[in-house]
């Protein structure tokens, strides 16, 4: 079953308003292959998601009207030239990058999956590393977080991954396998999630991952849905990389079967982003 390339951008707590408005121009301004080859998502720090939700359409749609307009791109009704389908693909979606684990109510300082949803917006990150290693969340409330944004109809980026001692001493995929079934236990339908594959010794690191480390992690993580989850699962769910991702590197992980896509902090921040969507061609 063919998994569309996913490119996500982790802009943690990252980010002013001038500095987003900056980003997104060059997201708008940006060529990237079609929807119908890679879908990409940008997570914004919460505070800024409408702000970037409102700038990434208006952008289009002025920087299209302006084009019709001027007679620099024909009418799509007649027929659509490259320039302007180039325009037309660039529909990237926002995230958030976390939400509570239920219901909202009286839980300060907390998003509820109803508010991600209330807004627009399709996913929201859960079980970054961030949040179980400095927030302490556990396996058990990152699951309950992912159950109940799923059935509040968002999609969900589920991170997973390894410690640098959990790595050297032989248990990288006996954590991976535990995150994941952490998840399993809670939901039966997968096909609203993307699991991000991220190291934690990769993240912010610049010590990114060999393509074949990443693939023979990846390679695990999709044999472990076929044998607990289903072979269905397994064929469909994307299963993407995460952890110092650069334009410079992204190619070679983007070759390997099991790599369907990026989570990428530090390098989506910057506008070798696009070169980063680009690998999915
Ligand atoms: O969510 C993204 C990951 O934490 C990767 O971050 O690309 O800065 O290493 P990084």
């Amino acid at each position: 079953m063919a998994r569309k390339f996913f490119v996500g951008g982790n802009w943690k707590c990252n980010g002013t308003v001038k500095s987003n408005e900056e980003l997104v121009k060059v997201l708008n301004a940006a060529e990237v292959p079609g929807t119908d080859v890679v879908e990409v998502v940008v997570a914004p720090a919460a505070v800024h998601i409408p702000a970037v939700q409102a700038a990434l359409r208006k952008d289009f749609s002025a920087s299209a009207k302006t084009g019709l307009a001027k007679g620099l791109l024909p009418n799509p009704l007649k027929h659509r030239s490259d320039s302007l389908q180039a325009a037309l693909r660039k529909d990237f979606s926002v995230s958030a990058q976390n939400c509570w684990q239920g219901k909202g109510g009286a839980f300060t300082g907390e998003l509820s999956a109803e508010m991600l949803k209330d807004l627009g917006l399709p996913w929201v990150i859960l079980g970054h590393s961030e949040r179980r290693h400095i927030l302490k969340e556990s396996d058990e409330m990152i699951a309950d977080k992912v159950a109940y944004a799923l059935s509040q109809g968002l999609g969900v980026i589920y991170c997973i991954g390894e410690k640098l001692e959990e790595r050297e001493s032989g248990n990288t995929m006996a954590v991976n396998a535990r995150q994941m079934k952490a998840l399993a236990d809670k939901i039966s339908d997968w096909s609203q999630v993307v699991v991000a594959y991220e190291p934690v010794w990769a993240i912010g690191t610049g010590k990114v991952a060999t393509p074949q480390q990443a693939q023979e992690v990846h390679d695990e993580v999709r044999k472990w849905l076929a044998a607990n989850v289903s072979p269905e699962a397994a064929a469909a769910t994307r299963i993407i990389y995460g952890g110092s991702v650069t334009a410079a590197n992204c190619g070679d992980l983007a070759t390997q079967p099991d790599i369907d896509g990026f989570l990428v902090g530090g390098a989506s921040l910057k506008p070798e982003f696009v070169d980063i969507i680009k690998a999915a061609e």
